[in-house]
């Protein structure tokens, strides 16, 4: 429905695409950023279109809105807890579009009375510069499925965004978390794009790393199995050269990794269970020490 007062709190590949895409299907937007540009411009197999939407570096004048959209890497959630209080009321459903489980668990602290949506996303986008998103490829959701799910799914009607709603949606986020556990960490560690999966020995790796990964997630209650892992390394495998991973992007460019929300996701839920994960746990630990920070956080 066109008209519902939108904000989304991170201006980076995942934040600025879904704001084009809000505000040219007519919706108004407000891009709530860390670090100021002055235009956000969209790239895609169309060329390069700029979306008409406010961006702002604080809460002020903003108000209350009817949908928050939180975009900014996990770890970076308490860090926009500012913006949530600012915006949020009784009246406003904060989205938590991170990778990932737990999603919702993030921002309860500071969301007040608001309702909370946590999200996963399907969208191969990269942020080149401030401002200035490229989109790779897909535009998929899955929410939870109830009131605000339908809710979100009809503010997306009219953008390229396909938003489904799911009523095990611990199952759908363990089954991205499994993608995430292979492409993201693999990439991010041999500083190699997809096709190093392609490889035999790292094949075997991510095949191991699945296969604990899905151990940890059904002892978490989600409803996967060796299936699922099966059509991760089949994806991989027929992924051509050139995709790379969020993760890979962030450590070639020397920004903070998100390992600890997805490796160490696993190995956190492995340890709810008593769960034996040495395979993830050596991948967190290269991870971390990769990042400058060690799994215990000590630095
Ligand atoms: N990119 C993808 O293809 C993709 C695909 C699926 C899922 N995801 C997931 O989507 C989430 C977002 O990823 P992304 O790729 O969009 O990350 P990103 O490009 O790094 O963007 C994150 C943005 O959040 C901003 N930010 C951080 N703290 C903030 C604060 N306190 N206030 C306002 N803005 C703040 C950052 O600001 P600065 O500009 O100052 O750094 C950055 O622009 C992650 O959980 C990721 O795993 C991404």
């Amino acid at each position: 429905m066109p008209g519902e007062n939108v904000a989304i709190v991170g201006g980076g590949g995942i934040g600025g695409y879904m704001a084009a895409q809000l505000a040219w299907a007519g919706q108004p937007v407000t891009l709530c950023v860390r670090t100021p540009f002055e235009r956000l411009t969209v790239a895609d197999g169309g060329g390069i279109r700029e979306a008409p939407v406010r961006i702002a570096a604080e809460p002020d004048g903003i108000g209350p809105v009817r949908w928050l959209l939180i975009t900014t890497k996990a770890q970076d959630t308490a860090g926009a807890s500012s913006w949530v209080e600012a915006l949020a009321g009784a009246e406003t459903t904060v989205v938590v579009v991170q990778n990932g489980i737990r999603q919702a668990e993030r921002v309860r602290p500071f969301a007040g009375p608001a309702a909370i949506l946590p999200a996963i996303i399907r969208c191969s986008v990269e942020r080149t510069r401030p401002g200035h998103v490229v989109h790779h490829g897909a535009a998929s959701m899955v929410v939870p499925a109830g009131p605000d799910g339908q809710a979100f799914a009809g503010l997306f009607a009219g953008t390229a965004f396909d938003v489904a709603q799911d009523a095990d949606f611990v199952t759908a986020s363990w089954r991205k978390l499994l993608a995430n556990v292979v492409g993201n960490a693999i990439t991010a560690l041999t500083l190699r794009r997809s096709d190093v999966l392609s490889e035999p020995a790292i094949r075997d790796l991510a095949r191991g790393l699945l296969a604990e990964a899905v151990a940890a997630g059904r002892a978490d209650g989600a409803d996967i199995s060796a299936a699922d892992a099966e059509r991760v390394t089949a994806a991989f495998a027929g992924r051509g050269t050139g995709g790379g991973s969020s993760m890979l992007y962030d450590r070639l460019a020397g920004r903070p990794l998100e390992h600890r929300y997805l490796t160490g996701a696993v190995v956190e839920a492995a340890d709810r269970h008593g769960i034996d994960v040495p395979l993830n746990r050596a991948v967190l630990a290269l991870l971390s020490a990769a990042s400058g920070h060690p799994p215990d956080g000590s630095a």
